[in-house]
């Protein structure tokens, strides 16, 4: 399946201070609430965008860090920003240069709905997720979705991604979860 880049809008939006705001004043307390520690882990971001997720999760003292994205033009911000920190260009749907069972954190901020191969996603973190570790994910709603493109023509690609189905498939594939429902974001802690 061909990989979407994110429309320009969007890409400009992923790219003001109010975004770097949420991530850390919002998302990351969102998450450290719901048990996120770094400490020591290897730790892999799916969708890490410009990088500003990788300086907020290397504040945690991670053993390593490895961030991916799509899109050539996030990760060149990215590496720009942070030139210490690892980044790949790479489809999250193929997590292949992963071994199984390698990583003990992997974060994502707002990337499953960008993806119409989004199980498939979800298939590969529980294979390259260690027994025992954590998927910490936050997702928005369908509905929200829709309406961000209805006013602000964000231009998401048109999936079946959904909080339902994306629930449902956590638990075909093993995970047991706890959430945090926000009224922009449900905000997931997984564990297998
Ligand atoms: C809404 S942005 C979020 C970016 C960043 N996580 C943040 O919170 O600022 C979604 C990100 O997912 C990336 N993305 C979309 N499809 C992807 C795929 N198949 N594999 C990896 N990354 C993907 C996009 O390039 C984009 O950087």
């Amino acid at each position: 399946m061909f990989a979407m880049k994110l429309s320009n809008v969007e890409f400009r939006a992923m790219n003001t201070p109010w975004r770097r705001w949420g991530h850390k004043y919002f998302e990351m307390p969102m998450f450290r609430r719901l048990g996120l520690e770094a400490r020591d882990k290897e730790v892999l971001e799916i969708g890490c965008g410009n990088g500003y997720g990788a300086y907020l999760l290397n504040q945690l003292g991670p053993k390593s860090y490895i961030g991916l994205d799509v899109m050539e033009e996030q990760i060149e911000i990215a590496r720009r920003r942070y030139p210490q920190y690892n980044f790949l260009i790479q489809d999250a749907a193929d997590l292949s240069r992963f071994t199984e069972g390698s990583k003990d954190v992997i974060v994502i901020f707002g990337v499953l709905h960008h993806i119409p191969e989004w199980r498939k996603v979800i298939d590969e973190i529980a294979r390259v997720l260690k027994p025992g570790g954590s998927l910490f994910l936050e997702e928005p709603r369908g509905l929200d979705i829709k309406f961000f493109d209805f006013l602000f023509r964000w231009g998401h690609p048109n999936t079946d991604f959904g909080l339902k189905a994306l629930e449902k498939h956590l638990t075909a594939s093993g995970f047991r979860f706890q959430k945090l429902w926000t009224p922009l974001l449900t905000m997931y802690h997984c564990t297998k």
